[in-house]
């Protein structure tokens, strides 16, 4: 099974991925918790170029590119073979967040980066989780932690917001596999919420 946490910047997918991760490991299921940008060596070589540096460096087309070629490396050596052998695997932002980020923030894009999802990576998440949450603590949250990082931070709220509105409307696009989870509560709240909704998913 494979299961993608989605959602603005600090709204906690990290933490919500990790809590789930180790929620599954408890009742003896094989995971691997993974993110993205990165996920595999050559993948994290592309995060480095994508999200340090100066933001105006890459095109949006560009950055369709970069971030669907770590996408590739990361399924063909780390997502592939997991599922393959079993195991769950969980990860922290996938192609719904390329929808998002550069379909819709730089310009209408969504086709382009649709097109490329199809010809170059062909899978969806079989539980999508999205974690909603007000951009205003979002950004709050994001800019507590320390780190290099920053440049879609960096874009602030009004970016964040708008990110907000379109991954609620791809929750609708995709209801199917889509969940929706107010993250605006304490973690382990949210973690129980996420508990019921992969539980009720699994095989
Ligand atoms: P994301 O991966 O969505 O950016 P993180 O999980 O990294 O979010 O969380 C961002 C920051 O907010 C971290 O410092 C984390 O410890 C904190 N945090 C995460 N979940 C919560 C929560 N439910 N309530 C308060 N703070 C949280
Ligand atoms: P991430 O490390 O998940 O940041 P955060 O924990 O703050 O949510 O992701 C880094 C940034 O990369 C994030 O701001 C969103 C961006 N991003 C894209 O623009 N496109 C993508 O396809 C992905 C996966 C991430």
């Amino acid at each position: 099974m494979f299961i993608t946490f989605e959602g603005i910047d600090g709204s906690g997918k990290s933490t919500q991925a990790r809590l789930l991760a180790e929620a599954l490991r408890v009742t003896g299921r094989e995971v691997v918790l993974t993110r993205e940008p990165g996920g595999s060596p050559g993948a994290e070589e592309i995060r480095r170029l994508v999200l340090e540096g100066d933001p105006d460096r890459w095109s949006a087309e560009t950055e369709i590119l970069l971030f669907t070629a770590a996408r590739r490396d990361h399924l063909e050596r780390t997502i592939d073979p997991a599922l393959t052998a079993g195991k769950v695997v969980i990860c922290d932002r996938f192609a719904d967040s390329t929808r998002m980020y550069q379909g819709l923030s730089r310009g209408d894009l969504r086709a382009t980066v649709d097109t490329l999802h199809r010809l170059m990576i062909g899978r969806e998440p079989d539980l999508t989780i999205l974690i909603d949450i007000d951009p205003a603590v979002g950004l709050a949250r994001a800019k507590g932690r320390q780190g290099h990082e920053e440049r879609f931070e960096d874009m602030g709220l009004a970016l964040q917001q708008q990110m907000r509105a379109g991954f609620l409307g791809l929750a609708r696009e995709f209801s199917a596999r889509f969940r929706l989870i107010d993250g605006a509560r304490p973690a382990e709240e949210v973690a129980a919420d996420v508990r019921t909704v992969v539980q009720a998913a699994l095989p």
